[in-house]
């Protein structure tokens, strides 16, 4: 029987809409409950503790909402606090973007020699290595943190000398190490996938976590027989919340989105410090 529940997503602040416009793409009949917390973002460069204390409050705020799924789009909580989420998340199957990730990069690197890029609490959580190790454990993991790219993102400058030049000094690195697989571990990358692909030769895959997340989601809902009715305006039917309506979020959501918004809505800080 269809189930036209939403799908919770939330993120540090934008960079989750990354995520939920791939659902749009690979499952348009989708409807998406998506909350930002742009009011504490970043969240990368913060202590685990206080990344988890935040991803909880985050998953409860839509755990309020009937969804049927929640996606955990942010790289950095679901490297510090998925296992949390899915305590307090009980019967509703929570999905991060770390294991998707993963087994697509496994899949497809024939080297066995893997490379992973993201913030600074990602690459220290090395949750993408032990992701990766517990999948096929004579795979080569090497993790670099890029914590410039999300500025540059959100700048927009995602061409040109200044990307290609920070690009090279993160990168340069790993290409050395024999990878033919690169994980985007972070929902800003792919916006910046030009200069990634350029900086490291077009040997090297990039594997855009945010796209392997949104199949195992909608193959996820098909086994659970909780797929949306056939030929729903899943887009139109969606819901977006932060917890502050800034310029870089006003300015940069249709970007990150491929589309406007349908509705967007500010939800004060005190609807998610009470948890
Ligand atoms: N959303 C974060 C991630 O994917 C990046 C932005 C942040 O640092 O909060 O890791």
């Amino acid at each position: 029987m269809p189930d036209n529940r939403s799908i919770g997503v939330f993120d540090s602040g934008i960079g989750g809409l990354t995520v939920v416009r791939e659902i749009f793409r690979q499952a348009p009949d989708e409807s998406v409950y998506y909350l930002g917390d742009t009011a504490r973002y970043p969240y990368g460069g913060r202590s685990d503790d206080t990344i988890a204390i935040f991803g909880k409050q985050d998953a409860r705020f839509l755990l309020e909402h009937d969804i049927k799924m929640l996606i955990v789009a942010c790289n950095t909580v679901s490297s510090v606090a998925l296992d949390a989420i899915k305590v307090i998340a009980k019967d509703i199957p929570v999905v991060g973007v770390v294991m998707p990730g993963c087994r697509a990069a496994v899949a497809r690197s024939a080297t066995r020699k893997v490379g992973i890029i993201g913030t600074r609490a990602t690459i220290r959580a090395q949750s993408y290595t032990k992701g990766i190790l517990a999948i096929d454990p004579d795979v080569a993991v090497y993790g670099r943190e890029c914590p410039l790219f999300v500025p540059l993102v959100e700048e927009g400058l995602t061409d040109g000398e200044i990307p290609r030049l920070i690009a090279q000094h993160y990168l340069y690195e790993l290409k050395d190490n024999g990878i033919d697989s690169l994980i985007l571990g972070c929902t800003h990358y792919p916006f910046l996938f030009d200069v990634i692909q350029e900086t490291m030769g077009s040997a090297i895959e990039l594997i855009d976590s945010a796209v392997w997340t949104a199949t195992e989601a909608a193959k996820l809902l098909k086994a659970m027989d909780a797929l949306a009715s056939p030929g729903r305006k899943g887009a139109e039917e969606s819901k977006f919340f932060v917890t502050d309506l800034t310029q870089s979020f006003a300015n940069n959501a249709a970007r990150f989105l491929g589309q406007e918004l349908s509705s967007l809505e500010a939800v004060g800080m005190e609807r998610l410090t009470k948890y």
